[in-house]
């Protein structure tokens, strides 16, 4: 940024907009160019223009992440490939015999991850309602490095208190790190709230038009910024100067999204939940939701996904292959509504007991509500639950 920019502390969406992403030096290019290159000319040994070769840095991806790490409140961010890359890199904090704490409702791939990945390299987790900050420290070990929360939960929408988890884990020297992927940093500000390491699926709100995969990690310490920069350049999993670009454009309206996502999700759940085929709606915005105070405290809006139970398999899939507008597909985040089936999709991975034990059962239908007219929305929800027993 400019000093003039800089002077005061711009607003989210102007930052959204502005933040590392000045005209381009070379050309005037309004908008941050693609810069599709792999290597970088030297002068002569040792000088360069800040650039060496495309793994290590690229400044399309510099721009991003300089924007990413403004948005969160961070001071660096580093993006990989997928979420699931971003969750691996953020992994390799630990070393083996190191032990992590985590919500026992996370997205499924992240649990399969632990599960049956990095188990294998030495490293032990525990699982545990971290919705009670008392029952995360309960289980925390001298040996344990993190603990990784995911608020809301995919799909159940259970919350945690971030601040009450920071101030247990600082208190204990371990680190928290909060995958803010449901609620994206316009509605939540995990930093604020005391977190370490903020993690997304980019995949989602934040390109928010279901055309990139990519991760982040957004964090707080000089440390952090040396750990993840090297690992980026190490391991390689970086995310490509084309899709880094998808991701600036998609971030540059997150602000106006976000609040249509909200309006869409607030009205979709109020629906649901009157609908006499619909046995329980979870969505935060919702007085009846048990976390309902939580979630306007550390929320400054509930978002856009919502879980309904149906009362059984054959419900679920009624609904889901009824509807015409809202699309059955894996994913969520994007400006058209999906719908989707966690047990034999997202969370298909973790097994039946799992899935028992957090209550994903085979009735759970999840919804990401995208930005289309709500009327129309409510129209094809209608009259697709109108098909069930
Ligand atoms: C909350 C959450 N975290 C992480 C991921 C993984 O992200 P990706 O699919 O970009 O690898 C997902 C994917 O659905 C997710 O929903």
């Amino acid at each position: 940024m400019t000093e003039k920019k800089t002077e005061k502390k711009l607003g989210f969406a102007t930052r959204a907009i502005h933040d590392g992403q000045e005209p381009d030096p070379l050309t005037g290019a309004v908008t941050v160019p693609i810069y599709a290159t792999s290597t970088y000319q030297q002068e002569e040994i040792g000088k360069h223009k800040g650039h060496e070769y495309a793994r290590v840095s690229n400044p399309t991806r510099s721009a991003l992440e300089e924007n990413l790490a403004s948005l969160e409140g961070g001071s660096s961010a580093h993006v990989f490939g997928s979420g699931m890359a971003a969750i691996t890199a953020l992994c390799t904090m630990m070393k083996t015999g190191d032990h992590v704490v985590c919500t026992e409702n996370m997205y499924g791939g992240t649990t399969r991850l632990f599960n049956q990945v990095l188990v294998n390299y030495g490293i032990s987790f525990t699982y545990v309602d971290s919705s009670d900050a008392e029952k995360v420290a309960r289980v925390i070990r001298p040996n344990t490095k993190l603990v990784h929360i995911e608020t809301p939960t995919n799909p159940m929408m259970g919350l945690t208190d971030i601040r009450a988890v920071a101030e247990m884990c600082h208190s204990r020297g371990v680190e928290l790190s909060v995958d803010n992927t449901f609620m994206s940093p316009y509605f939540q500000q995990p930093i604020a709230l005391g977190a370490d390491i903020v993690m997304h699926s980019t995949t989602k709100f934040l390109n928010g038009h279901s055309d990139g995969l990519g991760g982040v990690l957004v964090c707080t310490r000089p440390e952090h910024k040396e750990k993840f920069s090297f690992v980026q350049k190490c391991t390689g999993g970086i995310l490509s100067p084309f899709e880094c670009w998808l991701l600036l454009r998609g971030v540059k309206t997150l602000a106006v999204r976000m609040k249509q996502h909200d309006a869409n999700g607030r009205a979709v759940a109020e629906w649901l939940a009157k609908h006499p085929r619909v046995k329980k709606v979870f969505y935060p915005g919702l007085p009846e939701h048990p976390q309902h105070a939580l979630a306007k405290r550390q929320m400054t809006g509930f978002g856009s996904m919502i879980a309904l139970e149906t009362g059984s398999l054959e419900n679920a899939n009624t609904l889901l292959k009824s509807v015409r507008l809202c699309t059955l597909a894996e994913s969520l985040g994007g400006v058209e509504t999906l719908i989707s089936h966690p047990a034999t999709m997202t969370h298909a991975s973790i097994g039946a007991e799992a899935r028992a034990k957090i209550g994903i059962t085979d009735g759970l239908v999840r919804i990401s509500v995208g930005i289309e007219e709500v009327e129309d929305l409510i129209a094809d929800l209608n009259q697709a639950l109108s098909h069930l027993v």
